[in-house]
């Protein structure tokens, strides 16, 4: 019997982290992002821009078609890739651009989980969803609209998807994660933002300067404890910086 995670974005950063605590622990990990890792040859990696929403439903048809429900005891969907696009306020966005950010942060997410929920259906196997999410759903930092407003949306999904599995023998359980401030690329850009473009700058700054940042390697662990310890129970919104 199998166990199997789906992460988008599990070629870099968090998502990362992710791939390889899960494979560690004896999951089979498939990962869904635009760029290939050449070395990494312990993750399934499929290529697909998930902000190009046809593609999305091709790639996870793919997937679930190399899956086999009596041989699985576990199926996840870790919903993990983002961007934070350009740190600016909203006036100074293009159209395009805020359709995309939208497209890759909020409904690429939506889309994959109603196909999970929906492929995965009879299913006899535990099946769960985490969101990646960011503290940023419930703090407005001005010059990340998009992101912020993309997360209370992640959120909100969260809470409404778990209602709805709550109501299904053997549903979805679907959780919401936020992993802190993490040393990943999208970090480094929002705190190499010039202070004209974004007011908080220094908090991040000092957040690097002082030493506080997680690896995504302590997140992707802590992620895993929570799992294991049945801590990410069906609706819940975690902050990991306040579980144990
Ligand atoms: N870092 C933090 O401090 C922090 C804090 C709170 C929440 N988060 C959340 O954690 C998650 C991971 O962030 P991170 O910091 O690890 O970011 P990251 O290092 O920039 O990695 C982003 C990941 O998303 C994938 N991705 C980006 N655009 C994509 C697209 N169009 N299609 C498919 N995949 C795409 C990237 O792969 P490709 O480039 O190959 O496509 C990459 O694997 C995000 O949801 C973020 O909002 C991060």
């Amino acid at each position: 019997m199998e166990k199997v995670v789906i992460i988008t974005g599990g070629n870099k950063g968090i998502g990362f982290g992710l791939a390889k605590e899960f494979h560690k622990n004896g999951y089979r990990v498939i990962s869904i992002a635009r760029n290939k890792i050449e070395k990494l040859y312990t993750v399934e990696q499929y290529q697909c821009d998930l902000s190009i929403t046809e593609s999305i439903e091709n790639v996870i048809d793919e997937i679930f078609s190399h899956l086999d429900r009596s041989s699985t005891k576990r199926l996840m969907l870790i919903n993990n890739a983002g961007d934070l696009g350009p740190v600016d306020t909203l006036d100074n966005i293009d159209p395009k651009t805020i359709e995309y950010l939208i497209k890759l942060n909020l409904t690429a997410p939506l889309i994959l989980n109603s196909l999970f929920i929906k492929l995965s259906k009879g299913w006899e196997c535990k099946k769960k969803i985490i969101n990646i999410s960011s503290g940023a759903a419930i703090n407005p930092y001005e010059s990340w609209t998009l992101y912020c407003s993309a997360k209370a949306g992640i959120d909100m999904m969260t809470k409404v998807l778990s209602k709805e599995q709550k109501e299904i023998k053997n549903g979805v359980k679907v959780v919401s994660i936020y992993p802190g401030v993490v040393d990943t690329d999208m970090q480094a850009k929002a705190r190499n933002t010039p202070k004209e473009k974004f007011k908080s700058v220094q908090r991040f700054i000092d957040f690097y300067e002082h030493g506080e940042l997680f690896t995504p390697k302590q997140v992707a662990e802590k992620i895993y404890r929570l799992q294991t310890k049945g801590k990410l129970k069906n609706g819940k919104i975690l902050d990991i910086r306040n579980v144990e």
